[in-house]
């Protein structure tokens, strides 16, 4: 589904890169660039900047950058095409959106509206007959009439097609059924069944509001057989990794903070008991596409796991993954019960509240976790613990911060303030010490600092690689000099990333199209950052002369790979050879 480059052009000149990104972060212009704080990372000092001469952004902080169309889809959290989208709404311009989109879309909305009626249709089965005993269960675990009808749950009754039928019934088509995913198909025939049978239903809504899948729980928990719970498989609707349970309803909340939870159940007890801006992960381990999607509507988050070891285990999973999306994380540990919702039907409201106030922020949870591991009744243990806590202490920018903590330390472990200093000190002298040494170590190394910073994208031939930025850096700032470097070919670059903005700068020359940033398509985030960063680095255009080195460095080093490739295909070629089932 690509845009017509003339309609992009005309759309990312309309839409300068200052004004858009303006939208978001404040911005102070000094010399040709524009500088704020970067909105998708925290920080006081502004290392977010923007070039409108070059059309592009860049974070020397996060290394995250690109163009305005990269802007929109990472502060939105948008698709490439939905960010385009966007951009031509803000200008006023028409899309020109190709077949398979607009199928595609219909496609969706079918999937929506088929799951709104599947809502429906399980939530009036719970007050049906054949619903009694769910209902009864419904109210066993303490959920009122109003949380039933406040989340739309419902109950999948014990048997092959009711919602098979139920659906036929509105029209819905075997294709459709198919692509919802709430049907399992027969092996034998083709024939079409309830994937959830027997299940107290708990409908997942997008933030968008449309129901987008299901969670079903068994109501016999003696059933060994059966999973607890069943989720909808993931569908063109679906991606259990980029939604969380209940963020529909927490995205209004006003308590100015979300809470993660585990559980459907968890979630919903917490807005039952007033705390309505819980959400729930959707059986899986939270990702980085979830810890974005909170981030776009809070900056704290309080994580609350069950307590047991797994739950343990995903906390600290979790913090750093929170912490990478630029959120403040408090822990909130669970006590005197496995999850929220059974501490909020034990305990009340009121207990959870005290216990959400002194939900400790990650430097406490840390040091809890440490101090859960030695027994301070033996010494060498104790000296154990005191040194890991120094360790964590020392790595505080703030002095207020690590007097505190030092002090607490000091306290548990019944030893003098002064003593708890002095070993922070000393861990502090030995991390500078290995800092320093690693430190070194890279600067002694220049091919590593060449690497990209993203894991994802690595240079093979740096001395290549090298080159081949040179060439991208001023060939993109002065589209002109591509007609010096003719005798360049994509696949003479060494770096895959690198060959395929080249060829697409070319093919946009050629075609006398626009050559920038804007013009480049099907890139990745972390590859159009990845593209920014270098683009920022270059200083100044360089003579034509270095440029031709450039060009000539990476041919050279393409023809010494080409030699080694057939070399190894004579030595291949000779090895068949003496092998005996060759015939020549
Ligand atoms: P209750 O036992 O009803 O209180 O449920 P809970 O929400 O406390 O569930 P639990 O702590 O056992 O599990 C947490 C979450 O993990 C659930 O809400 C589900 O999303 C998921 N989960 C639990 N069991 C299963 C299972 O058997 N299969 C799948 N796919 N997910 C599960
Ligand atoms: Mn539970």
């Amino acid at each position: 589904m690509a845009f017509p480059p003339a309609f992009l052009d005309e759309l990312t000149a309309r839409n300068p890169i200052e004004d858009v990104v303006g939208q978001y972060v404040s911005l102070k212009r000094s010399g040709s660039n524009l500088f704020g704080l970067c909105p998708f990372h925290g920080e006081k000092t502004a290392s977010f900047s923007v070039a409108p001469d070059k059309g592009i952004y860049y974070c020397f902080g996060c290394h995250k950058g690109g163009s305005v169309i990269n802007f929109q889809m990472e502060i939105e959290g948008l698709s490439y095409p939905d960010a385009v989208r966007a951009l031509a709404k803000r200008v006023g311009m028409e899309v020109p959106e190709d077949e398979q989109y607009q199928s595609r879309y219909r496609q969706q909305e079918r999937l929506w509206a088929l799951h709104k009626e599947a809502a429906r249709f399980f939530h009036s089965q719970l007050y049906a007959p054949v619903g009694a005993q769910a209902l009864q269960y419904a109210y066993g675990r303490g959920m009122p009439k109003s949380v039933l009808t406040r989340f739309g749950i419902g109950y999948a009754p014990d048997s092959w097609s009711s919602l098979v039928d139920a659906l036929r019934k509105k029209g819905y088509t075997d294709q459709e059924l198919r692509d919802s995913g709430l049907v399992t198909i027969s092996k034998k025939n083709g024939n079409l069944f309830d994937r959830f049978r027997d299940r107290l239903m708990f409908p997942i809504i997008d933030v968008r509001g449309n129901v987008i899948g299901f969670g079903g729980r068994i109501m016999n928990d003696k059933d060994k057989n059966a999973a607890k719970y069943l989720n909808s498989p993931e569908t063109l609707i679906f991606n259990k990794r980029k939604n969380l349970f209940a963020l529909n309803l927490a995205k209004k909340s006003k308590l100015g903070y979300l809470i993660l939870v585990e559980g459907y159940m968890d979630a919903i007890a917490l807005h039952q008991y007033g705390f309505d801006c819980a959400v729930a992960s959707l059986g899986t381990a939270l990702t980085e596409d979830g810890a974005a999607l909170l981030s776009k509507y809070t900056d704290q988050v309080v994580l609350i796991y069950d307590g047991d070891t797994a739950g343990q285990n995903a906390t600290k999973r979790a913090i750093p993954i929170l912490e990478k999306a630029g959120l403040q994380v408090k822990v909130l540990q669970m006590r005197d019960a496995k999850d929220p919702d059974e501490f909020l039907k034990k305990f009340g409201a009121d207990r959870f509240k005290l216990l959400l106030e002194e939900s400790s922020n990650r430097v406490e949870y840390q040091l809890n976790a440490i101090l859960k591991k030695y027994d301070l009744r033996d010494d060498d243990q104790k000296v154990k613990y005191l040194q890991e806590s120094a360790e964590l202490i020392c790595t505080l920018s703030s002095s207020v911060q690590r007097e505190v903590y030092a002090g607490r330390v000091a306290e548990v472990a019944k030893i003098s303030m002064e003593a708890m200093k002095l070993e922070v000190n000393r861990a502090f002298k030995r991390r500078i010490a290995r800092e320093k040494k690693k430190q070194e170590k890279i600067d002694l190394s220049p091919a590593r600092n060449l690497q990209p910073k993203s894991r994802s994208i690595h240079y093979d031939n740096l001395k290549s690689a090298r080159a081949e930025e040179m060439v991208i850096g001023q060939t993109l700032r002065q589209p002109a000099l591509l007609d010096q470097t003719r005798e360049l070919t994509q696949e003479m670059f060494s770096s895959e990333l690198l060959g395929r903005v080249y060829g697409q700068m070319c093919r946009r020359h050629r075609e006398h199209l626009e050559v920038s940033v804007n013009g480049l398509t099907d890139f990745s985030p972390e590859e159009m950052s990845h593209i920014a960063g270098i683009l920022h680095s270059q200083q100044g255009p360089i003579n034509e002369q270095a440029l031709l080195d450039c060009v000539a460095a990476i041919r050279q080093e393409y023809q010494s790979r080409r030699v080694t490739t057939d070399e190894d295909i004579l030595a291949h070629m000779e090895r068949m050879k003496k092998s005996k089932g060759y015939k020549a």
